[in-house]
């Protein structure tokens, strides 16, 4: 017994060995001595212990826990020792009441929830899993190996599964390639990637969760490991598909769909959705590198007013502040910044200010002298200070995987937000250094007590700093939603922080690719991002900047940015008749908000995405699987961007159902292409049929006006259809108590009636009194209309044939007759 807990012990040392010893970095015996990769042999034993089931084989151990009926985790330690659990990703692993049983036959074991079985084979430790029909939906093609890391201690863990003929993979993040990734081999590694290319790899996120859709049955695998990952999706071998990560422990979760949706679902159990944004985050955001002195600001700002361009968040980039130094001010540029503050609130603009981790060596300077007194910065293996260059010059880094520097860093948000700042850009935080890319693998961190190095660090370092923005911000502005946004990030960062997706470039490549970009990030569970409008670096001329803002209209994260050698770029910098084009668009981004605001909602609360591929609406399409310039934005809205330059039309397909163009009103038949065209005013937009959708007034910022009433737009349907309006008091945190209303609209009809439902749930009462309808796409003109029992005898149908009325917005059931 002894001996087995002394061996136990000299295990744990070892696995930790790669996280403490990192002088042997230049061992010569790692280049000399062969390694060999070690292979799951026979599982000789399996024992259940609580709700944690062991197979053992000899020496290696794998772990199979039934987390939720849909999702099995499975663990391997190569020497039978696991490490504590630990997840940036997971904070809280939930057991949803996840029953399961044990079984055993001739030849495997099984592992069987309510919905999903894994199997483990007797006479070769291959794991695999199926559904109730016994359906193989994703099973090892070799079993999980390890090589031993002789240069840092640890492992190097490989998992390789079977790839169908007709397979496709999605999600993984921001990668910049085609949003089908099969075929290809990507890695995570956060990087700065100032001006990236199609297919450059890695770039500033790790996201290792990805989607398989085979035969029209989709399952997820999420490799929590924060070490340099790589995943190849039938790029070597187009029957295999692996995942292996330099380091840590070979962890995954399978998520069990059958529906693509599912899959995104149960991720967002697992890792947590975003809390809701502050309302006025949603509406359109001007950024530029930089926008200094104040009378440069208030220029921009009066030109939006002026221009009648809706804005709510006006940005300040690195030359606010004094050196670059973080959380202090440039008082030559912005003499007295609370007052400007709040003089741009009154017209309606929220701040943002950005901060970098990068800490000025400077022993003049507080922050700096704070972190050094208390040992905040990063270390190297030798204890000296991990040192680099950034904006400011010589710098140190915070190490933000100690709790005690994320509370530290949090406070100091204080001033800033005494000041009126509103919210907060999280930026270089790959982490980036200049010259050296980033932090050499020996830098030391405190992984909130789980040490370890730079190697397992690096991937969480930025969701930390952001997560670390986030809670102070919190905690100062008490019950005040905050608004982040962070470049980098890993699985999780949602709970923080927006994102978007960095240095691009104004080309139409990248117009195409930050469609995909966003795509992809939305069913990686980051559904609040957003491109920078116009291109960061180059020249946008008209026609691109405008496509771009139409595109952008329909990304969660609405923001125009860009670097400071470039020429002006507001949204009237072109002339017309682009401003007219921009405004109309930006409005209408603005008319839509409750329609976004309640999708916000939906995910929040229910782990959906806000942009959801055409694949997501029918999976079951092969060809879907390819198209990847259409999104829906919520399930209601099918977006088809225009992303070539000239381009007068465009072939749509829209998917099975009807659809209604937004702009003719005129109905169409789905489960086909069809040609749409896009003059430089529009691109095709179309309403699903069955749908409400929700509309404010055109207002140049959130708050502008008080709402008096609310529009339903409504498109008849021949089919029910549901749809949902969030309200609450749009920036505090009430809606965690139950003070809002989650409203659900029903919506069918024939060729003589249309019946409207309404039901609601939560504690809020919005302001406005009535609902102002107005229903579109009858196939009859309407005689009589019944409100909650009453008849309603003030109704128009205009030469459009759309019919206008007026209601309470309590109302539960309307019929409206021919
Ligand atoms: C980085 C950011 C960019 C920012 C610039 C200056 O390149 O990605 O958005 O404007 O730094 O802070």
């Amino acid at each position: 017994m002894e001996d087995k807990i002394l061996n136990t012990e000299l295990l744990i040392n070892k696995l930790l060995e790669e996280e403490e010893e990192f002088h042997h970095v230049n061992n010569p015996a790692a280049d000399i001595k062969p390694v060999i990769k070690k292979y799951l042999g026979v599982p000789n034993h399996a024992e259940q212990l609580g709700n944690k089931i062991y197979f053992t084989d000899g020496d290696a151990k794998v772990e199979v826990v039934v987390v939720t009926d849909e999702i099995i985790r499975v663990r391997l330690a190569p020497h039978g020792v696991f490490l504590d659990e630990f997840s940036y990703a997971v904070p809280k692993l939930v057991h949803k009441d996840a029953a399961f049983i044990l079984l055993e036959n001739e030849s495997e074991y099984i592992v069987s929830s309510r919905v999903v079985n894994c199997h483990i084979r007797k006479k070769d430790f291959f794991i695999s899993f199926s559904d109730k029909k016994n359906h193989i939906t994703s099973a090892d093609a070799v079993p999980m190996h390890w090589e031993e890391n002789v240069k840092f201690g640890g492992y190097y863990v490989f998992c390789t599964k079977t790839c169908a003929t007709e397979e496709s993979f999605f999600g993984l993040g921001d990668k910049p390639t085609e949003l089908n990734l099969r075929g290809k081999r990507l890695k995570n590694w956060n990087t700065d990637a100032y001006s990236f290319a199609w297919n450059q790899d890695p770039l500033y996120r790790s996201i290792p969760f990805y989607i398989s859709l085979n035969d029209n049955i989709a399952h997820g695998i999420f490799f929590d490991n924060t070490f340099k990952a790589q995943f190849d999706f039938g790029a070597e071998d187009k029957t295999k598909t692996s995942f292996w990560a330099d380091g840590g422990e070979l962890q995954y979760y399978y998520i069990h769909g059958p529906h693509m949706m599912d899959v995104v679902k149960s991720y967002h159990i697992l890792t947590g959705t975003h809390p809701m944004p502050p309302l006025w985050a949603l509406g359109y955001h001007q950024c530029r590198w930089s926008y200094y002195p104040e009378a440069k600001v208030r220029k921009i700002t009066t030109g939006f007013r002026e221009n009648k361009i809706p804005c709510d968040g006006i940005y300040l980039d690195i030359d606010y502040m004094d050196g670059y130094r973080c959380f202090t001010w440039n008082r030559k540029y912005f003499p007295d910044p609370k007052k400007m503050i709040s003089e741009l609130a009154a017209e309606g603009f929220k701040t943002v200010v950005i901060i970098d981790p990068g800490i000025r060596v400077d022993d003049n300077y507080s922050v700096f002298k704070e972190g050094k007194a208390n040992r905040y910065f990063c270390r190297r293996s030798d204890d000296y200070f991990m040192e680099g260059h950034v904006w400011p010059g010589r710098c140190q880094f915070p190490d933000f995987t100690n709790p005690e520097v994320r509370t530290w860093w949090g406070g100091l948000f204080d001033e800033l937000v005494e000041m009126g700042v509103a919210g907060v850009w999280n930026d270089m935080n790959e982490p980036a250094v200049f010259g050296a890319g980033t932090f050499p693998d020996d830098v030391r961190h405190q992984y909130d007590g789980f040490r370890g190095s730079h190697r397992k660090a690096h991937n969480v370092y930025g969701m930390q700093m952001v997560r670390a923005t986030y809670e102070g911000l919190r905690t100062i502005m008490k019950n005040k939603r905050p608004f982040t946004i962070t470049r980098a990030g890993y699985s999780g960062v949602q709970r923080y922080s927006s994102v978007w997706t960095g240095d691009n470039v104004a080309s139409w490549e990248h117009l195409q690719l930050g469609n995909i970009q966003c795509q992809r990030l939305s069913v990686s569970g980051i559904p609040f991002c957003g491109t920078d409008i116009g291109g960061f670096s180059g020249e946008p001329d008209g026609e691109l900047f405008t496509r771009w803002i139409q595109m952008g209209t329909f990304s969660p994260f609405m923001r125009a940015h860009s670097a400071g050698d470039t020429k002006e770029r507001e949204p009237w910098s072109f002339g017309e008749p682009y401003t007219a084009i921009n405004r109309k668009f930006i409005e209408l981004r603005y008319r839509l908000i409750p329609y976004l605001y309640s999708t916000f909602w939906e995910h929040h609360r229910y782990g959906f995405p806000i942009l959801r591929p055409i694949v997501m609406q029918e999976q079951d399409v092969l060809l879907n699987h390819f198209r990847q310039d259409e999104f829906t934005y919520g399930d209601k809205i099918l977006i088809c961007p225009v992303m070539q330059p000239g381009q007068t039309s465009r072939k749509v397909y829209l998917p099975k159902g009807k659809w209604y163009n937004f702009w003719t009103n005129e109905m169409a038949d789905g489960g086909q292409e069809t040609m749409v065209a896009t003059p430089l005013e529009t691109i095709p937009i179309f309403i699903k049929a069955g749908s409400v959708i929700p509309e404010y007034p055109v207002m140049q910022y959130i708050g502008e006006k008080e709402i008096e009433e609310v529009k339903l737009n409504i498109y008849y349907s021949d089919y029910e259809v549901n749809s949902f309006l969030f309200e609450d008091y749009g920036e505090t945190f009430a809606y965690e108590q139950d003070i809002y209303l989650e409203k659900k609209f029903v919506v069918n009809g024939d060729n003589k009636k249309l019946t409207i439902q309404q039901s609601m749930e939560g504690l809020y009462t919005p302001r406005y009194e009535g609902y102002h309808f107005n229903l579109l796409g009858l196939p009859f003109k309407p005689g009589k209309i019944v409100a909650d029992g009453k008849e309603i005898t003030s109704f128009t149908t205009g030469k459009d044939k759309v019919t206008e009325f007026k209601f309470s917005k309590n109302f539960k059931h309307i019929e409206i007759y021919k």
